[in-house]
């Protein structure tokens, strides 16, 4: 694939088939950012970018991201919308009906964004194996992306999905050729940490989740600047899973919750093979986990599953 021409052909036909104006679902994440500078470069002005804080983004991640957009020269919008999603997953623990009421949740803010801004499109960063593993005529339904599968079936807005028929890797390709900062950055779910909390989700078990996952993050770049990891592995973060353990803190008996640690290598997602990190950066994030969450996590547990037979998220 020639980045070059792949970004030539996309603005050219964003040119002539978007004539009003559009919003993009912007994540900050490689693929909405690579569609939303091909969109900016093909309808300018005519674009919203609109980045939406669900409450399960990661440490720091709304700020960075900020100044980012603004680096970039998207004309964007952040909105704050942690409470209506906590609510709206209220009571629900099935990780397919979550994903589902994520993606109808992104969609209604969308809808009102592009209402403000006289939108008639949206712009998604969807590729190939969203929609592959979403479940087609042909294919069995493995997990519903929620930017696929979230849509609602009357929706107003035109779908603009320049990387529809891209993978992982290409993209990456393209956003290179494009100069984006998050060309190398590590994928990350839309419905966000939500997906990383298995079952029924709290405020606080999210807080949770968050901490750990950026421990992970930071321990596993800290070994790799370090030279004690040759290559950062493809996807790397935390589980908040739903057992519980006995534990000691101090002296004192305590009963919490279990981390999963997972970092995998992949090339478009679609396989991968679990990462074999050195045990002392293991021990490093394990330790650091127990002293930081105190007595809410007990136990952290490395995944050694490969995809397949199991999924890179677990839910
Ligand atoms: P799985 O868990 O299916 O994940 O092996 C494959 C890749 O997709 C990411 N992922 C998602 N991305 N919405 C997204 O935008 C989702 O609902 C979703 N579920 C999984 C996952 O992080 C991995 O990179």
């Amino acid at each position: 694939m020639d980045p070059g021409r792949f970004v030539e052909e996309q603005v050219r036909s964003v040119s002539s088939s978007v004539q009003g104006r559009a919003i993009v679902a912007l994540s900050g994440g490689v693929d909405s950012t690579v569609a939303a500078v091909i969109v900016n470069r093909a309808i300018g002005e005519r674009l919203l970018a609109v980045y939406v804080d669900t409450g399960f983004m990661r440490k720091g991640e709304t700020e960075r991201l900020s100044s980012m957009f603004s680096g970039l020269g998207l004309n964007h919008r952040i909105v704050r919308a942690s409470d209506e999603f906590f609510d709206a997953l209220e009571g629900e623990s099935d990780a397919e009906r979550k994903r589902v009421i994520i993606g109808r949740k992104f969609i209604e803010l969308f809808e009102k964004e592009a209402g403000e801004f006289d939108a008639e499109y949206l712009v998604q960063g969807t590729i190939a194996p969203d929609w592959i593993e979403s479940g087609g005529s042909l294919r069995d339904r493995i997990k519903s992306h929620h930017n696929v599968a979230g849509l609602p079936r009357e929706m107003k807005l035109k779908l603009v999905e320049p990387l529809r028929d891209l993978y992982k890797d290409e993209v990456r390709l393209v956003a290179r050729y494009l100069n984006i900062a998050v060309s190398e950055r590590q994928p990350f779910p839309g419905p966000g940490l939500a997906v990383r909390v298995l079952g029924s989700v709290s405020r606080e078990d999210v807080g949770i989740e968050r901490e750990a996952c950026a421990i992970v993050e930071e321990e596993i770049e800290k070994a790799h600047a370090e030279g004690k990891i040759e290559a950062l592995p493809w996807q790397y973060f935390s589980v908040l899973i739903p057992v519980r353990s006995v534990g000691v803190q101090g002296d004192v008996r305590a009963y919490g919750r279990t981390i999963v640690v997972r970092a995998v290598m992949s090339r478009d997602a679609m396989t991968a093979r679990f990462s074999h990190l050195p045990p002392e950066v293991l021990e490093n994030i394990s330790t650091r986990i127990t002293n930081t969450l105190g007595r809410s996590v007990t136990r952290v547990v490395y995944d050694i599953t490969n995809k397949p037979p199991g999924t890179i998220e677990w839910e």
